[in-house]
């Protein structure tokens, strides 16, 4: 289907999804969530300049010609898709089969991060699993029943009955009462039912009518609950795959696929991350007003002169990628671990995805650093052993550190900023991308250069096709 795009994670989320969602959104008619819930964080800027961030709403909320469908594979907290949406009134349905999410899943899974004593996954502390739980255990409690609330508040009293054995013993929390909890979510209950449909139903007819569709991916390939850096992933399917399911389309409705992907990268919450350029020890406890560089310590990333050794370079980079490009969680606020671009971890999005393209954020924020690395493969110390694919298991990267050596370093570039032309880039930001492009084997298709909306490089125009002759390949 030329008229569709499905746009994922390539790293471990936090890529600058949203933005490139709302890129391709100009022109779409329709956006779809098909995973995830509000531990997604999608950060958007209006034409007038305006920030929002989304974490159930699809990114089209701030297009009002946009319809926007949350698939059957969310799970969905009503309360903050009401905050998310204040103010915008736009399209909105919700798939009957998406599953809801209650104040009860977030207290568990805060109460289990604690008991893991430090062995934890680092949630979100959003109720992400234990409402994916509930789907799969088979107990969950579907948006459908928004449209017959008699048995919903049935099936509510039925689930907290169940839920209040479990939560004094983890929690140490009284028991939810359940007249309170219904007293409260009876407005969002009235609110959202009129949006609720067979939202499979209405994707496959828009599809035949050629409407022009975006699939808004939620966290990155690496958080893939099958794919992904187990067990410090997310608790549903990140990758294609994911897009299928949790949509109920089949594999023809998607067109091109395209990953995002930093121009370094990032990960929140515990897990491996080979090119992390300093201890996850040493930030955890940063603020947006602790985290700074001295001038001193700036100056050093920028010449690439005056460090003693790699280490200290990496680290003093990763701080300094972090002050420009505000590394802190859109959903929690947590200080962003960073690093250099690990093309490994790319071939893995590429191979798990079918990625067709790739759009490369954040170019900007590694205008001015001295040295630029990029870890093509990993090595163990004696330096006997290679291997560079992304392995399935943590374990089998123990031993092994990114060798940077096959690529060597780069010189760095001055600044990218306001180029809107791939060919007016600084030539040594060209070939860092002709070399993601070569060593992944994917066009980079978008480059975004900044945060506001016009901030980008379309190196390739891939939506929506400029040939479209309708949705046959729905049939
Ligand atoms: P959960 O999805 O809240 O269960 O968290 C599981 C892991 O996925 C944690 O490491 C989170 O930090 C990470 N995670 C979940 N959602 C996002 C996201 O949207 N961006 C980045 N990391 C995420």
């Amino acid at each position: 289907m030329d008229n569709t795009i499905a746009v994922l994670g390539a790293q471990w989320g936090d890529e600058g999804k949203g933005a490139v969602v709302a890129h391709y959104c100009k022109d779409a008619d329709i956006c779809v969530r098909a995973q995830g819930g509000n531990n997604a964080g999608h950060t958007l800027y209006t034409d007038e300049g305006k920030k929002i961030v989304v974490n159930i709403a699809p990114s089209g909320i701030i297009f009002p010609h946009v319809t926007n469908v949350i698939g059957n594979g969310c799970v969905v907290d009503l309360e903050v898709l009401a905050n998310n949406i204040e103010g915008l009134d736009p399209k909105l349905l919700i798939s009957d089969s998406a599953h809801l999410i209650f104040p009860y899943h977030a207290q568990l899974d805060i109460a289990r991060e604690r008991s893991r004593n430090g062995g934890g996954i680092g949630t979100t502390g959003k109720g992400i699993g234990p409402a994916y739980a509930d789907k799969i255990n088979r107990v969950g409690i579907r948006a459908g029943l928004l449209k017959h609330p008699q048995r919903l508040e049935q099936r509510l009293r039925e689930v907290v009955e169940e839920k209040n054995k479990e939560l004094p013993v983890l929690c140490q929390k009284n028991p939810i009462n359940i007249d309170n909890l219904l007293d409260s979510y009876r407005p969002l209950f009235e609110r959202f039912a009129p949006c609720v449909a067979d939202t499979a139903e209405y994707l496959h007819d828009a599809g035949k009518k050629g409407k022009k569709i975006v699939f808004e991916g939620a966290q990155g390939a690496l958080l893939d609950i099958d794919q992904g850096t187990y067990p410090h992933v997310t608790s549903s399917n990140t990758t294609i795959g994911g897009i299928l399911t949790g949509t109920g389309l089949g594999l023809r409705a998607i067109g091109k696929v395209l990953g995002v992907a930093k121009a370094y990268t990032s990960r929140v919450g515990e897990g491996i991350f080979p090119t992390e350029g300093e201890p996850y020890a040493d930030i955890r406890s940063l603020t947006r007003e602790t985290a700074g560089l001295t001038d001193h310590e700036r100056g050093i990333v920028q010449t690439g002169n005056g460090y003693n050794s790699d280490y200290k370079y990496f680290q003093l980079v990763s701080r300094y990628i972090r002050e420009v490009g505000d590394e802190f969680g859109s959903t929690t606020g947590r200080p962003r671990r960073v690093g250099w671009l690990d093309l490994a971890v790319l071939r893995k999005a590429v191979r798990v995805n079918g990625l067709d393209y790739l759009a490369l954020t954040r170019l900007d924020c590694l205008d001015g650093i001295g040295w630029i690395y990029v870890c093509d493969r990993y090595g163990d110390k004696e330096r006997r052993e290679y291997f560079s694919e992304f392995p399935n298991n943590e374990e089998d990267l123990q031993n092994f550190r990114p060798d940077y050596s096959t690529l060597g370093r780069y010189r760095g570039w001055e600044s990218t900023k306001s180029i809107r032309n791939f060919r007016d880039l600084p030539k040594e930001a060209r070939h860092y991308i002709e070399l993601i492009q070569d060593r992944v084997g994917v066009k980079v298709a978008l480059i975004k250069n900044g945060c506001q909306p016009h901030d980008y490089i379309e190196v390739e125009y891939v939506f929506p096709s400029r040939s479209m002759t309708g949705g046959v390949k729905f049939l």
